[in-house]
């Protein structure tokens, strides 16, 4: 054959070649470009499209917020999108309500506060059925199949609350306790951990137990009434973030001298009263690193690690006048 006959066979098969290894060029890299996609996306593996709904117990409470700002950072970290709801006001029916749209809404993974009710724990087991994991936080909900709990260990702090007082008051007096609510778990847990201990010291009693729903105003509006009854009252503990400050109002109002405060986490408010020796001590949680934490464990779980199930967040104390045992740490 002669080479011109040679090169018009040889000039298509080479444009064939070229074109063949552009094809093949082409479509590695698409599958490639699939692979990083896949990466990202899958939601048992974590990424931007895991969407986690944070469901508090009021929507702008302070501690609420501190959740959330600790879960919202975390989320980033591990590229996790945080949706935060609640009700405007205390309403553990809103909060079964949100729970069942988080569900509806597919969502990959809930955060939530433990209310002790049936159709709530009903609704985490329907979510852990659906391969939706519930992380329980602040307050548990035992005999639910939520994944994990991120919070105080409150029957254990109620305990402490009642070392402290015991050791304040010399062992003796009459104590008024403000609660948010009997139906709220961690103050039942409080409470009881509380009651165990001063129930050892037979000169210490507590005569009366009000609710302040979390509210800042119905705390001083119970606490007053309660003075009022019982105006022999030494010392008044408050359990939820804003009872000490509402207890300290009605205090003032009252003009009550001798009356010894205890309250519970680190308002800037509570803080200041503090140093101003308006408020006797405060145990303060974490709620930030509760927030944290979850989102921590939710991402490891999503990696395929499982949990473990309780993770007790530590609490510390702020004193007015820090007894000699204290670290610095705890001083403040
Ligand atoms: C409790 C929370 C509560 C908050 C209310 C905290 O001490 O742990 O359950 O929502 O107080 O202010």
């Amino acid at each position: 054959m002669s080479n011109r006959k040679w090169t018009l066979i040889l000039i298509p098969v080479f444009l064939l070649f070229v074109w063949l290894l552009f094809q093949f060029t082409l479509s590695s890299l698409q599958i490639h470009q699939l692979a990083e996609q896949l990466k990202t996306v899958s939601p048992t593996g974590g990424g931007s499209d895991t969407k986690v709904v944070l469901i508090s117990q009021e929507l702008d409470n302070y501690y609420w917020r501190s959740i959330e700002q600790g879960a919202r950072k975390a989320a980033e970290q591990h590229d996790m999108k945080l949706d935060y709801i609640g009700p405007d006001r205390i309403n553990p029916s809103e909060q079964v309500k949100l729970l069942d749209k988080a569900i509806a809404s597919k969502a990959d993974a809930i955060l939530v506060q433990g209310i002790n009710d049936p159709e709530y724990r009903r609704l985490i087991n329907k979510a852990a059925g659906l391969g939706i994991p519930v992380i329980t936080i602040d307050t548990d909900e035992p005999g639910s199949r939520r994944l994990a709990y991120v919070g105080t260990d409150n029957e254990g702090a109620g305990k402490q609350m009642g070392e402290l007082l015991a050791k304040a008051s010399g062992e003796r007096g009459d104590i008024g306790v403000m609660i948010s609510s009997e139906r709220v778990e961690n103050q039942r847990l409080r409470l009881a951990g509380f009651r165990s201990v001063i129930s050892r010291y037979p000169n210490l009693h507590i005569v009366e137990i009000r609710s302040s729903n979390i509210s800042r105003l119905q705390a001083a509006q119970q606490a007053q009434n309660m003075l009022t009854q019982y105006p022999q009252i030494r010392y008044m503990v408050g359990f939820s973030a804003l009872d000490g400050l509402g207890i300290l109002e009605a205090s003032e109002r009252r003009g009550a001298q001798n009356l010894k405060i205890f309250a519970f986490d680190d308002m800037a408010e509570t803080l200041e009263a503090i140093k101003d020796r308006k408020i006797e001590l405060t145990i303060v949680q974490q709620p930030m690193e509760m927030g944290a934490k979850a989102i921590k464990l939710l991402n490891d779980y999503l990696k395929g690690n499982d949990p473990q199930k309780l993770t007790y967040t530590r609490v510390h104390e702020v004193h007015a006048d820090p007894p000699d045992n204290m670290t610095g740490n705890d001083r403040q």
